[in-house]
């Protein structure tokens, strides 16, 4: 599938299927992250894969509450993808700060979009979840207190009849320019 097609076709999807998904092409999902760019190659990430049924359904639960309760449909999925960013290289510490930069955030989140563009070319849904209870999180699948979760993603089949809605988004001439701002 080329590229611009994937870009099309990716979208967050919010229902899953009752169907598990395929070792191999989860092997292929983390073969994705691990090839993706980051500032001076630091790889700043680890992706912990949540597959058991139990375990899934605790984290699924964390990412949402009774007042806020946009994620709700998490638990449906059969696969959480959770990304834990880790410490830079050293180098890439020092230029951060001289700079003021957050590399590990941009690097997290291009990561993340390999991840979501590989699963729909496998045939696969994704939801990126920004909102969720890092702690409790962190306590269930034993994260160093160091480390931040950067983003968890819902993975697994689209339930049968989920189309893909026309994208909202700003006009070209409001989100670009050219040759100045
Ligand atoms: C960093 C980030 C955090 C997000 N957090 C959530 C979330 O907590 N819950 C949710 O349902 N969607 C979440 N989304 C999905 C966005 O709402 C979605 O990408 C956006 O509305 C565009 O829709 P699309 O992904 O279907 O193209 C998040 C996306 C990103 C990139």
């Amino acid at each position: 599938m080329d590229v611009a097609r994937l870009i099309a076709l990716r979208q967050s999807v919010r229902s899953y299927a009752d169907q598990p998904v395929e070792e191999e092409k989860l092997a292929q999902l983390i073969e994705a992250v691990r090839l993706a760019p980051s500032a001076s190659n630091s790889q700043p990430w680890k992706l912990i894969l949540v597959t058991d049924p139990d375990l899934k359904d605790k984290v699924a639960r964390a990412t949402f509450s009774a007042l806020v309760s946009f994620n709700k449909f998490a638990p449906e999925a059969p696969v959480l993808a959770v990304l834990v960013i880790e410490k830079p290289r050293v180098i890439t510490q020092i230029g951060a700060r001289l700079k003021d930069r957050e590399f590990p955030l941009i690097d997290i989140g291009i990561a993340a979009s390999q991840f979501c563009l590989r699963a729909t070319e496998l045939g696969l849904g994704t939801c990126m979840l920004g909102w969720f209870d890092e702690q409790a999180i962190k306590k269930l699948l034993h994260i160093p207190a160091s480390r931040r979760i950067g983003l968890v993603i819902t993975l697994g089949y689209a339930r049968e009849g989920d189309p893909l809605r026309p994208k909202r988004r700003k006009q070209a001439e409001e989100m670009s320019s050219r040759n100045s701002y």
